[in-house]
């Protein structure tokens, strides 16, 4: 999720409040930032750079860099490693087109070769970069806005633009798919991805909608759609403080990502599942596979484990899954037919790294599935699926745990594909539609808000659940002790009799992840034996069951999906148990105790 800052002046240079405004986009996640100027010179002036928003202000010569017209961003990466060549603003051939770029543009590949063949130099190995040489190609001097509705129309995927061209006193901006909201102020219009970018210069706003393009002057806002038809741009007023506005209308970023994962997994999916057919750029000669070894850690390692009953059920090919602390100590028994699957949300975890390059080092094939692109596991593995869940900042990992299990499906339905088998439709139509099943999940949350209040006071607590629930289970476990610092572990059901029912008295939460399948009885008798020993315990189902309802403390009744799909439906009342306990608690739910959100030291 990039940040995005744009302004026209009608006195003095916009350079502070871009500066100001990059600063407070800082928490949607960057990994660079850039920002172009043009003043009474007509000349742009650019900056770029990795690292800090802090250290670009600083940067030698930023201070003295005057203009009336600007635009900023800071960037993080989707396609193009972090670094300064592919930091924003991106530039025509001319260099006097300049575009800020948030989103994703889907059908970059080709519009580059079209590119290209005309003889455009694409200079970074960004899909952004291709915007400006697209408009580039429609302008006439003098109608920026027009060029721009142009190019756009041959454009698919995402994207929120701010557009400005050296000898044009003006901004462009257009949106669809991602946020921009332009700033009515005295003395000037600006554009932001952000409101946390405008407030303090205005609370004036108006909220682009998809399809519609803004011509920002000094004074005026003129916002028209691709056809140029007029639109009428609504002034509202905001009334945040800037703080709330970071975490929007979250107390916490964690809450905030757990809400973001009907959007995260629908990136995660854009582009990649099409008229039947899964879209990955992982060359594989699937038919000499030997086996194939998941390797992680925390929450990304439970996701493997999901990834292991999905291949093994979908593909038929054995899966190991090894801790990667575990498997980089072990000498391992790994070879060229073999492959590799790392899996890790920063793409810096220590001991994930060191697996990989043992991995490689035994000529084993490693695919990766990474949220931060450009991250070091990113750079080192052979191929890989990026998850495009936006930057997670709370410590506890939610919204990356979704979009690994959503991009471990996509791999093994891959992995059917390859081997010329047939996909399953509905399961591809359940796939498609999983962002509205997690936003009907959601919608559980009142409810989940006060069981946690509950069993806010527990000593222990036990999660059980089988086969496909069983690392659903270890997931809940661990999101609980993490930002709660109550003792949790997860077990498969049957488990229990083996020790741990040992734990039960009226101080222990037994949650339950049992749906109507054909192990629910089981589970159902495990239930009674924690009953019978006064343990607490809540149900997540996919059925009402009023037997079920009279015997226990609490039942959460989700959708049913098919069973490869129902852990990141399962997960959604697991992580908002955790969050809700945690807050009620009155605990630093987004930077735990102990805990940092990278493990980049063994
Ligand atoms: C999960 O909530 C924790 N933050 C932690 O277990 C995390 O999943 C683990 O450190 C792995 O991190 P990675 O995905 O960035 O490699």
């Amino acid at each position: 999720m990039c940040g995005i800052v744009g302004a026209i002046s009608t006195k003095g240079s916009v350079t502070p409040f871009l500066l100001d405004g990059l600063k407070r986009l800082e928490y949607r996640g960057y990994d660079s930032a850039g920002f172009c100027v043009v003043g009474e010179s007509g000349r742009p002036q650019v900056f770029k750079q990795t690292g800090k928003i802090s250290e670009l202000a600083h940067y030698p010569g930023v201070s003295s860099v005057m203009g009336e017209i600007g635009i900023a961003h800071t960037r993080w990466a989707t396609h193009g490693a972090p670094t300064a060549i592919n930091a924003h603003p991106h530039f025509d051939c001319s260099g006097q087109i300049a575009i800020v770029h948030n989103g994703i543009i889907e059908n970059y590949q080709a519009l580059k070769q079209l590119l290209t063949n005309e003889g455009h130099r694409i200079v970074s190995n960004t899909d952004s970069e291709i915007v400006a040489h697209l408009i580039e190609k429609f302008y006439q001097p003098g109608q920026l806005e027009r060029a721009v509705s142009t190019a756009l129309k041959l454009v698919e995927g995402t994207y929120g633009l701010a557009i400005m061209h050296a000898g044009e006193r003006k901004i462009v901006a257009a949106r669809n798919g991602s946020p921009l909201i332009l700033g009515v102020a005295e003395d000037a219009m600006l554009v932001a991805s952000d409101v946390s970018a405008l407030i303090s210069k205005t609370n004036k706003v108006i909220y682009l909608n998809d399809g519609e393009v803004a011509t920002l002057t000094e004074s005026t806002c003129d916002v028209r759609n691709l056809d140029g038809e007029k639109v009428n741009g609504v002034i509202e007023e905001v009334r945040w403080s800037i703080e709330q506005i970071a975490k929007g209308n979250f107390k916490h970023f964690m809450l905030k990502e757990i809400f973001e994962q009907p959007v995260a997994v629908a990136n995660t999916l854009r582009g990649r599942l099409k008229e039947g057919r899964i879209q990955l750029t992982i060359n594989l000669d699937i038919q000499s596979l030997n086996r194939i070894i998941i390797v992680a850690c925390g929450t990304s390692w439970h996701a493997g484990l999901i990834g292991k009953y999905l291949i093994e059920k979908l593909v038929n090919i054995p899966v190991e899954v090894d801790y990667a602390s575990e498997f980089r100590y072990r000498d391992p028994i790994i070879g060229k037919n073999d492959l590799m699957i790392v899996i890790s949300q920063s793409g810096e975890t220590a001991d994930t790294l060191a697996a990989l390059r043992l991995a490689k080092s035994k000529q084993a094939t490693v695919i990766g599935l990474i949220n931060v692109v450009g991250s070091t596991i990113a750079r080192e593995v052979n191929s890989g699926i990026y998850l495009h869940a936006g930057p997670e900042i709370g410590v506890a990992s939610t919204k990356a745990f979704t979009c690994q299990v959503t991009a471990l499906t996509l791999l093994a339905l891959y992995f059917k594909q390859l081997r010329g088998e047939t996909l399953d439709t509905e399961l591809l139509t359940q796939l498609e539609q999983l962002p509205k099943s997690i936003s009907d999940t959601l919608a559980l949350s009142p409810k989940v808000q006060l069981v946690a209040r509950k069993f806010a006071g527990v000593r222990d607590a036990l999660y059980l659940g089988r086969g496909f629930n069983f690392p659903v289970s270890l997931e809940g476990a661990l999101k609980l002790k993490e930002i709660s610092y109550i003792h949790a572990e997860g077990y498969p059901s049957a488990e229990m009799k083996h020790g741990p029912i040992a734990l039960i008295d009226n101080q222990v939460a037994a949650i339950f992840v049992a749906p109507h399948d054909e192990l629910y009885e089981k589970n159902v008798s495990n239930i009674q034996e924690i009953l019978a020993r006064q343990g607490r315990v809540m149900v997540i189902t996919d059925e009402a069951d009023d037997k079920l309802s009279d015997m226990v403390e609490q039942t959460i009744v989700v959708s049913r999906l098919r069973e490869e799909l129902m852990p990141i439906i399962n997960v959604i009342p697991l992580q908002l148990l955790a969050y809700y306990v945690a807050d009620a608690k009155g605990l630093d739910v987004d930077k735990p105790r102990n805990l940092a959100k990278s493990v980049t030291v063994e």
